[in-house]
């Protein structure tokens, strides 16, 4: 099997609101429940950190390997359907040898059919100081040619409880023969930030400025959390049709696992798909695109279809070109409405919460295409 040869190094950012409160470490139910009842006292802040983050998928010993992928995984310029899982070290430093302040643990999925654009469901585990023992999840779209790319945090445990932010990936390093990576993020030190900004000066990967009416890279980001107290909360609303065309020559949902009794279950029990379906203004399938949804659906349910969506829409229309909404969600398909929670984004989504309602219109079963309608309606910023 042919694996893509890279050897990265990335520069992240993160900026994330914390609620603060001292003894967030002792954990166990009763210390968690005593630091919700602190709630009301602690104060919401804003922290910065910063590393890198080293991803390593060649040599003897790769630190991101794939699991699974479609028959037509290596026939797809974007190698479409590739998924891996990672443990990837995350250093003070861009070296390899930097010191480590933890990992990156989680699934990276190839998730468009022609760009290298990854789905990144992971947790950012610490290893050191006083975030050792504490976490950060991240559900987000990661365009990697793309200068800045923002994944939204969408929570954390132990110091991080709570934690809401964005991460700011930045390629400074880009082997072509390896396929290794190192990414840098941002912590609350003045000599990290000086690193940071040395970095990012020696950047490879070409500029490609998106979402023109928001600022993007870390320090935007940064002035857009430092106005956040300024900042009112407002509700979007948003209507698009999700076309899952399974069936056919152009498949946009592509299975990349199953398990040897999938095919007996009367739910598909453990089928994995990666989409890349287009979202419409209208249900005709030749009707304008506003955007893309890209991610994973998995079957996970015994009693009835019911599907574990983690996916990304991308937005490509005039309005939110360039910004993405995360969801994380349970979509029992048989049922007439479904809702799935929106779990963050970034651009003008950054923050985002809220709620996506799935309504199907069209089903074929011969197929199993289908076009679902979506209402989405959001708080953001
Ligand atoms: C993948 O290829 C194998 C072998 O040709 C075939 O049995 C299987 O049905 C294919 N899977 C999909 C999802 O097309
Ligand atoms: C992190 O915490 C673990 C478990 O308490 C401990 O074994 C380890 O030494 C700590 N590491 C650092 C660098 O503080
Ligand atoms: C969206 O942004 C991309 C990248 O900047 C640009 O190429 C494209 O033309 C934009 N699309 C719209 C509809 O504005
Ligand atoms: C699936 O079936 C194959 C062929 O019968 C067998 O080799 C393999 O061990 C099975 N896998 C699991 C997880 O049961
Ligand atoms: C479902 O798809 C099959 C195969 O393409 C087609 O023959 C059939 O007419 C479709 N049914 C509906 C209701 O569209």
């Amino acid at each position: 099997m042919r694996t893509p040869n890279l050897i990265l190094v990335l520069s992240y950012s993160i900026l994330i609101s914390l609620l603060v409160s001292a003894d967030a470490l002792q954990k166990g139910p009763k210390n968690v429940e005593k630091w919700f009842k602190k709630l009301p006292n602690t104060k919401e802040k804003v922290t910065k950190l910063h590393f890198y983050f080293h991803d390593v998928v060649s040599g003897k010993n790769p630190t991101s390997i794939s699991v699974a992928r479609a028959n037509s995984t290596f026939t797809s310029p974007s190698y479409f359907g590739l998924v891996s899982i990672i443990d990837n070290p995350l250093t003070l430093g861009s070296g390899p040898k930097s010191k480590v302040v933890g990992r990156a643990q989680g699934i990276t999925g190839s998730a468009s059919s022609d760009e290298l654009c990854l789905l990144m469901t992971l947790n950012f585990v610490f290893m050191d100081g006083k975030y050792n023992e504490s976490t950060l999840s991240i559900v987000g779209y990661n365009p990697i040619n793309y200068e800045y790319r923002e994944m939204p945090i969408v929570g954390g445990s132990g110091v991080f409880r709570l934690a809401r932010g964005i991460a700011t990936a930045n390629t400074a390093k880009f082997n072509a023969k390896t396929g290794n990576a190192v990414v840098e993020y941002n912590v609350m030190d003045k000599e990290m930030d000086k690193l940071c900004t040395i970095l990012m000066l020696f950047s490879i990967v070409s500029v490609i400025t998106h979402a023109k009416n928001i600022a993007q890279g870390p320090e935007a980001v940064e002035d857009w959390f430092k106005n956040l107290p300024n900042a009112k909360e407002k509700v979007t609303k948003l209507h698009f049709y999700f076309h899952d065309i399974v069936g056919g020559k152009n498949p946009s949902a592509i299975t990349v696992a199953q398990s040897n009794s999938t095919f007996q279950s009367p739910t598909f029990f453990g089928l994995i798909r990666m989409m890349d379906n287009a979202l419409t203004v209208g249900p005709e399938p030749d009707s304008k695109i506003v955007g893309r949804a890209q991610g994973i659906y998995g079957s996970a349910s015994f009693e009835e279809i019911g599907l574990l969506m983690t996916l990304n829409y991308v937005f490509t229309g005039d309005k939110y070109n360039g910004s993405t909404i995360s969801v994380l969600g349970h979509n029992p398909i048989l049922h007439k409405y479904r809702e799935m929670p929106i779990v963050g984004g970034s651009g003008i989504f950054r923050l985002a919460r809220g709620i996506a309602t799935a309504q199907t219109i069209w089903f074929n079963l011969t197929t199993q295409d289908a076009v679902v309608e979506y209402n989405v309606i959001v708080l953001h910023y």
